[in-house]
C-alpha cells in the first residue's frame, strides 16, 4: 500500500499533532499512557515528521504530547462511563482524524461512528478501515444530515477531541441545540480553551490553517457561558483537561510538566466539558 500523503497547511494536517503527540507520549511516559495504534499509523503516513521529531526531548514539546494523550484518556474515561449504563450506545467521534478512541473504549457491544471531512475519512479507510460495529462517515459537521446516520436507539455518547476550536461560537451553539434535540438521554464531551487560550495559544495553530482572525472562534471561560443554549441540555459540568481525570504520574514526568499543567487550568482554562441531554418526555 502507498503511504497516505498529508498536505502541509491543510485541515488534514491538524490531525498530525495529536497523533504524533500520542506516539511520543506512549514512548516517553509509558506508565501513564499506552497506545497500540499511534506509532503504526504514523508509519503509514507520508508526512515529514523530522522537524517535530528533532524536538522530542524538549520539555515543551513533550508537554504537547502529554496534552494529546491526556485528552485521549479523558475521552476514553467519559465513553466508558456512559457505556456502563448504555452498553449498546452509539459512540460518535466528531472530527476523528486518525484517533482510535472508539476502539480503545470498545466494550464489545457499542457501535462506533468516526466522522470527519471526506479526505480524512479516505485516509482513515486506507490506514485503519472500519472494523466490526464501526462506521466511518465522511461529512462536514456543520451539515447536520450526519445526525440521520447515527442509530441512537440505545443511547449516544458524542465526543470531540481538539475539534471545536475550529468552529465559530454560533456553529457550536447550533450543533449543540441540534444534538440535544436529536439525541435525548445522550452525552456530549468536548475540550475547549478560554478566551486567553484561544487568542494566544491557539492563534499559531489556526494561522497555519489560514485562519488569521480568531475573534469569532469558540471558547469557554466558565460553565455559565454555555447556560441557556437549549432547554434539552440537562446539565453542563467540566473537569481539568490535564489533571481532572488522572494524575500526571510517570517516572519521566518533570516539575516543568506539572507546572505547565497548572497553567493550562488557571490561564488557558483548558477543560473537558460534559453536557447531558434530557431524556425524551
Ligand atoms: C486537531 S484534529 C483532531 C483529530 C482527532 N480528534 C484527534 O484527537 O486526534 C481536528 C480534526 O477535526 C476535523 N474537522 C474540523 N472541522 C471539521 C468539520 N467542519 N467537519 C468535519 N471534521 C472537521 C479535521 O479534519 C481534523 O481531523
Amino acid at each position: 500500500m502507498d503511504r497516505i500523503h498529508i498536505e502541509k497547511g491543510s485541515v488534514q494536517e491538524t490531525l498530525i499533532i495529536p497523533l504524533y503527540g500520542r506516539k511520543l507520549c506512549a514512548e516517553q511516559f509509558p506508565t501513564l499512557y499506552q497506545d497500540e495504534y499511534a506509532a503504526r499509523i504514523c508509519q503509514s503516513i507520508d508526512y515529514d515528521f523530522s522537524k517535530i521529531e528533532a524536538k522530542k526531548n524538549n520539555a515543551m514539546y513533550q508537554f504537547g504530547g502529554l496534552e494529546g494523550a491526556m485528552r485521549e484518556k479523558d475521552m476514553i474515561w467519559e465513553i466508558t462511563d456512559y457505556l456502563k449504563d448504555h452498553p449498546k450506545a452509539a459512540v460518535v467521534n466528531l472530527g476523528c482524524g486518525l484517533n482510535m478512541t472508539g476502539r480503545m473504549a470498545d466494550n464489545g457491544t457499542c457501535h462506533i461512528y468516526n466522522l470527519d471531512f471526506p479526505d480524512v475519512i479516505n485516509s482513515r479507510n486506507e490506514i485503519v478501515p472500519a472494523g466490526e460495529r464501526e462506521e466511518n462517515i465522511a461529512c462536514d459537521l456543520n451539515d447536520f444530515s450526519w445526525m440521520d446516520r447515527i442509530d441512537a436507539s440505545n443511547g449516544a455518547v458524542l465526543y470531540a477531541a481538539g475539534v471545536f476550536h475550529y468552529f465559530t461560537m454560533q456553529q457550536i451553539k447550533d450543533m449543540v441545540i441540534a444534538m440535544a434535540d436529536r439525541f435525548p438521554g445522550g452525552r456530549l464531551v468536548f475540550d475547549a480553551v478560554g478566551k486567553f487560550g484561544r487568542d494566544v495559544l491557539m492563534k499559531g495553530t489556526l494561522k497555519n490553517m489560514g485562519m488569521r482572525d480568531v475573534s469569532g472562534l469558540f471558547f469557554v471561560n466558565s460553565v455559565s457561558d454555555l447556560d441557556g443554549w437549549s432547554s434539552k441540555v440537562k446539565s453542563v459540568t467540566r473537569k481539568s483537561y490535564m489533571q481532572g481525570y488522572y494524575k500526571l504520574e510517570d517516572p519521566n514526568i518533570k516539575g516543568i510538566h506539572r507546572f505547565l499543567a497548572g497553567l493550562c487550568d488557571s490561564i488557558a482554562k483548558m477543560y473537558i466539558y460534559r453536557m447531558e441531554f434530557q431524556l425524551a418526555k
